[in-house]
Order: C-alpha cells, then sequence, then structure tokens
C-alpha cells in the first residue's frame, strides 16, 4: 500500500512497471470485460484515444447548458420546506447528464431512470463480488443476486436496443456517434466490434455517475454543516448570476469560490477511494522489493486526509484552493482522479458538471440536514459517501451584492491555460 504522494505518481506514472490489475481490476475484468478501465496497458492507448474526444475541454464547454439544463429540473421538482431525496436525484441528474454524453435523447425519460436503478444495483453487487471472490455464493438464488442480474441483463438489452436503433437511423455527433463510425473503420487503425462498442458505453455509465452524484451529495452535506463555506459560496453564486440566472460556460471563470467547494469536495470526501496495481516484472519500490505478480494499492482517501499534506484533514475549507493558496505539494498530494495515463478520462468534465451543478441548484434552493442528523462514517464500496441522503429543500434568500467575497477580478484562469503536463489542478479545472 502506498501512503505517500511522491510514491503513489511513482507507481501510477511507470504504468508498464505497475500496470492494471491486482484484486479489485482482475475480479472487475471478469464481471465486465476487457474495457477501458480495467484493460492491459497493451491494450489500453487504442481505447483511450478512441474515448478521449468526446471528453476534451472543447467538447465540455459544449455540454454546460445540457448540464444547468438538467440541474435545473432536478430541484425545481423539489417541494420547499420538505424532506428530498438528495442522492437519489444527484444520480437521475448525472444519468440524464451522461446519457446525453454518450447517446444524446436517446434514452427516453423512463428508460433514463431505469438505467439509473439498474447502474445503483450493478455497482453495489460488482463490490461484494469484487472483494468476496467466491462466485458460488453469487449463484445462490437470494434477492441480492437476483437483484444484479436482473439489472445487469437490463443495462445490457436497453444498451443493446440503442445501438441497433442508431444503425437505422441517422449518424449523431455524440460517443456512440464516435464509436460506430469506429466499427466501419473510420479515423481508427483498427475497426472495433460491436460487443467492444457495447462495453464502451456500460463501462462510461458505470464510471461516470455514481461517482458524481455522490461528490455533489457529499458537497450538499458538507455545505450544510459548514455554514460559513456555505454563505460564501451563496454570496458568490448571487454576486455571478443575480437572480437565479442558470449558469453558461461564460460563467466558470467567476464560479471561482464554486470550484473551490467541489474540489475540497473530492479531497475531503474522494468518491474513487482504493485502487490497484499489479506489477508486471520484479521491481522496487521505496527500497523494497517486490517480485512481478504483487499487488500494489493506493487511496486518495488516505492521501487526501495526510496531515503531513493537508493540515487539519478533516476540516472542510475550500479557500484551501484559493488561486494562489495549495503548494506545489498540495497539488501533487491531490488525486481525486488519479494521475498518469490511466487518469479519469473524465476529470475535467466531472469537474465542470460539479460546479455548474452545484451553482445551478444552490442558486436555487438551500439544504438542510434533517433534525438529528448525525454524520455517519460512510461505508467502503466501489466507491464511497452518502448513498442514501435525504435533507430539507428550503427556498433561498439572496446575499447582498456588497457581501460577495469573489469579484471578477479573481476569476482563476480556463482549464485549457492552466493545465500542465502530468500535473492535476483539480482547482483550476
Ligand atoms: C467525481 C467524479 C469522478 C471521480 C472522483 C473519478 C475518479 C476516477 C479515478 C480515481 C480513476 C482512476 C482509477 C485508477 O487509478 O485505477 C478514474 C478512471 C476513469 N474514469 Fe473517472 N471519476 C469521476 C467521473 C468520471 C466521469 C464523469 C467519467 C466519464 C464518463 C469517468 C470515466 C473514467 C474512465 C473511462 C476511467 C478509466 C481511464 C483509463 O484507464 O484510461 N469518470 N476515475
Amino acid at each position: 500500500m502506498v501512503c505517500h504522494p511522491e510514491l503513489t505518481h511513482e507507481v501510477l506514472m511507470d504504468p508498464h512497471t505497475f500496470d492494471k490489475g491486482g484484486p479489485l481490476y482482475d475480479r472487475l475484468g471478469k464481471l465486465m470485460g476487457d474495457g477501458i478501465v480495467t484493460c492491459r496497458q497493451q491494450t489500453h492507448r487504442d481505447k483511450r484515444r478512441l474515448l478521449q474526444p468526446g471528453f476534451r475541454p472543447s467538447h465540455v464547454a459544449a455540454y454546460t447548458d445540457l448540464v444547468a439544463q438538467e440541474a435545473e429540473s432536478v430541484c425545481d421538482a423539489w417541494p420547499t420546506g420538505r424532506p428530498v431525496p438528495v442522492t437519489e436525484a444527484m444520480m437521475t441528474l448525472t444519468t440524464r447528464v451522461i446519457s446525453r454524453v454518450l447517446l444524446s435523447d436517446s434514452l427516453d425519460d423512463a428508460t433514463t431512470a431505469e438505467v439509473r436503478d439498474c447502474l445503483t444495483d450493478v455497482v453495489r453487487g460488482l463490490f461484494v463480488r469484487t472483494v468476496v471472490p467466491i462466485d458460488a455464493l453469487f449463484r445462490l438464488p437470494v434477492p441480492a443476486n437476483r437483484r444484479y442480474r436482473r439489472a445487469l441483463s437490463r443495462l445490457h438489452t436497453i444498451i443493446d436496443a440503442v445501438i441497433a436503433e442508431r444503425r437505422r437511423g441517422a449518424d449523431r455527433d455524440d460517443v456512440l456517434g464516435t464509436l460506430l463510425a469506429a466499427t466501419r473503420g473510420d479515423g481508427v487503425p483498427a475497426p472495433i466490434t460491436d460487443q467492444e462498442v457495447h462495453d464502451h458505453l456500460i463501462t462510461l455509465l458505470l464510471t461516470g455517475v455514481e461517482t458524481q452524484a455522490l461528490c455533489l451529495s457529499s458537497a450538499f452535506s458538507l455545505l450544510a454543516r459548514h455554514p460559513e463555506a456555505e454563505g460564501r459560496l451563496h454570496a458568490e453564486l448571487d454576486s455571478v448570476l443575480g437572480e437565479g440566472r442558470r449558469p453558461g460556460p461564460e460563467d466558470l471563470p467567476h464560479l471561482v469560490h464554486t470550484r473551490c467547494v467541489v474540489s475540497e469536495t473530492l479531497r475531503h470526501s474522494s468518491p474513487g477511494w482504493l485502487f490497484t496495481r499489479v506489477t508486471t516484472r520484479e521491481t522496487e519500490l521505496a527500497g523494497c522489493r517486490l517480485p512481478a505478480g504483487a499487488a500494489v494499492l493506493y487511496s486518495p482517501h488516505l492521501l487526501h486526509h495526510d496531515p503531513s499534506s493537508f493540515p487539519d484533514p478533516e476540516r472542510f475549507d475550500p479557500g484551501r484552493w484559493l488561486p494562489g493558496r495549495p503548494t506545489a505539494e498540495q497539488r501533487r498530494a491531490m488525486m481525486p482522479f488519479s494521475a498518469g495515463n490511466r487518469k479519469c478520462l473524465g476529470d475535467e468534465f466531472a469537474m465542470v458538471e460539479a460546479t455548474l451543478a452545484l451553482a445551478t441548484i444552490a442558486g436555487r434552493v438551500r439544504l438542510r440536514h434533517l433534525p438529528g442528523y448525525v454524520e455517519r462514517t460512510p461505508r467502503p464500496g466501489i466507491t464511497m459517501g452518502p448513498r442514501s441522503l435525504v435533507m430539507i429543500c428550503e427556498p433561498r434568500s439572496r446575499v447582498p451584492a456588497a457581501a460577495s467575497p469573489t469579484s471578477r477580478a479573481t476569476a482563476a484562469p480556463r482549464t485549457s491555460e492552466s493545465r500542465t503536463a502530468g500535473e492535476h489542478v483539480v482547482d483550476n479545472a
């Protein structure tokens, strides 16, 4: 288990020696196929080249209106003064957004809701199957096994139907469109198969929905427990967006504090908490000899809660990420999306989606914990976070303009201007 940021970078920046694999990914690969998340180094580059264009910064800007629209419709449906199922609503939001990015409008509302429920059951089932690798247990006819199998099979059926329907209709400029072009050999060195198209879509749904929903749910939960941070956020939103205007791409550089809340949420309550690699040859790490085939683990949660990198690590303090505040060491230690060539494909998309969704929702309503709420240590699964958060939705009162802590003068640089190779700059994304 690597516990120091520099050692973690050493592992992640040498994927030929520390390849995907180990207990988590070997098992996931068996269950989910040889997709981009679990595949070994040899086949990774082609998969990444194929999928990356849909998540480039230029494309991400085009998704901003879609995110804000979906976030608005989620919170407009909340009754004020009443408990609302926050995690479930965030799952709805992120499923609707990713399904439109991947498949345009190929899924109707009822099917999108079904996909959301299937993903919840599949992700839960995958975790138990990963940590308890005893296949016989999962053949038992018990409700949890039936639920997992039913959800997985329904997900496959829905994706197959979308692919078949698209083949009968016109080409679309979305991720499925790119994948179908690749089956015809357009713009790729070797055509891919229909099965690969299917696996890529399932993988992107599995990676892009729950992580993001848990990040947003954690943000609302943390803000409700930290009124100062919430007050600064509200002041910024009122100054940048006025009377609840829908945020657009031009607002992103001005939502400085909003972005800091997302970054600090990802530090404090990172949805991806434990990952594995496997050594492909005998090697040495931190003076220890590792044989070929050794499992190496790293944990963003552990790195983000090390007081030598982040003083008072349990404290939720978005101000840590204000422009100019984090040190070079803290930027290196901040790895919610990992690092190296297996770094999250959707990192920039995730930052933009979370910033805009948070701005849209917190610009309109305020979420409070239920009376008697007690913070519980989240139960780890493949991801970690508040899986069934319920909060009270209240109307927002506006903060007078003069009280705003951030102004347009403090705007952070745009992502494309601020990224430097190999470094993870969450605060500027
Ligand atoms: C807050 C949200 C997210 C978090 C915290 C997150 C975190 C991560 C992490 C830590 C990894 C690396 C895993 C490893 O080292 O083994 C990863 C990989 C990946 N993520 Fe994300 N992710 C998020 C959202 C998304 C979204 C929205 C998508 C896009 C649909 C996505 C797609 C992927 C893919 C495809 C990979 C595999 C990349 C590769 O191996 O080349 N993720 N993610």
